[in-house]
């Protein structure tokens, strides 16, 4: 027997950040939205745990129990007193290393997975708590839609979605680790006043009247400039989506992956193919937001 589970990526519309906190991680208001882009978790019943990844970014995958898809079935087993024995395949499709949850998708989809597979039968609050012990973003990857993120990104809160988005995201040439990002951000900030992080308003009203002119003028994210720090080649990434027509660039998440909000479908490729012909970037996809959280097909 085997159960698939298809899971979204992320961009983070607003991305506001506190100072560092005791325990290392930074307070955040994160407004999530989940983009349709997605991987696809196969559990199958096997002997012992084992993970394989297929997809153009599978080399870069790591196949030990470091990967939260191997990580999610030890954690559900463990709870149940049950050995972990799964085969996980992973169809990758969201960039690795890109700031767009790729891993945590993994480990929601794996966990929903196993959950089917072993009959386990997790109710909902037992699930969140899995994924919260997994990472931030985890929880969002298991809800998918849209949802305000506090504490260190993991407590949720559904938000209303009023219409459509249409975004093109540019794949960067090479990944951004999400705790030298955050470092970077400690660094920058030495010395200043990091202010309490709030959710915008304005950036709530536009997600919920599905405004993508409002959206635009509201998104930010305070870890862009630490991501553009590291990898400065990004900003030209950004002009060239932002020449383009996009009414909003920002890097996504920790980066590298740039996001660029489009006024429709159209306006979306016309700014992608942009993109691909810059040389700014690796790939650049076209995709459509809210989408649903981890689903079995
Ligand atoms: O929670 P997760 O394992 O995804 O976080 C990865 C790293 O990102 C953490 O180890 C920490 O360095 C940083 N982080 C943070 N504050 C957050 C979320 C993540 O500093 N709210």
């Amino acid at each position: 027997m085997s159960v698939t589970v298809r899971v979204p990526a992320k961009v983070n519309v607003q991305l506001a950040v506190g100072g560092a906190r005791p325990d290392g991680f930074h307070d955040l208001a994160n407004v999530f939205l989940a983009v349709g882009l997605y991987d696809e978790i196969t559990v199958t019943e096997a002997d012992e745990l084992r993970v394989t990844c297929s997809g153009p970014d599978a080399a870069q995958v790591p196949l030990d129990l470091t990967n939260l898809a191997a990580r999610a079935a030890l954690a559900l087993a463990g709870r149940r007193g049950l050995e972990a024995a799964a085969h996980i395949h992973i169809a990758k499709d969201i960039p690795v290393a890109g700031g767009m949850a790729g891993g945590s998708a993994d480990g929601a989809g794996a966990l929903v997975a196993c959950d089917a597979l072993w009959g386990t039968r997790a109710s909902r609050e037992e699930l969140l708590d899995i994924c919260a012990e997994l990472g931030s973003d985890v929880p969002f990857s298991l809800v998918g839609g849209a949802a305000l993120g506090t504490g260190r990104g993991e407590r949720l809160t559904a938000l209303e979605v009023g219409g459509t988005f249409h975004w093109v995201f540019a794949m960067a040439g090479r990944g951004l680790s999400t705790p030298a990002v955050f470092r970077e951000f400690d660094r920058l900030g030495e010395g200043t006043r990091i202010p309490e992080p709030v959710a915008s308003q304005d950036l709530l009203d536009a997600l919920a009247k599905g405004d993508t002119a409002a959206l635009a003028a509201a998104v930010s994210n305070d870890l862009q400039p630490a991501a553009l720090s590291l990898f400065p080649e990004l900003a030209h990434t950004l002009a060239v989506g932002r020449a383009a027509g996009a009414q909003a660039g920002l890097v996504s998440g920790s980066g590298p992956t740039t996001a660029f909000l489009a006024r429709d479908r159209a306006d979306a490729e016309r700014i992608a193919e942009a993109l691909r012909a810059s040389g700014t970037c690796r790939s650049a996809r076209v995709a459509v937001s809210p989408a649903p959280g981890a689903t079995v097909v």
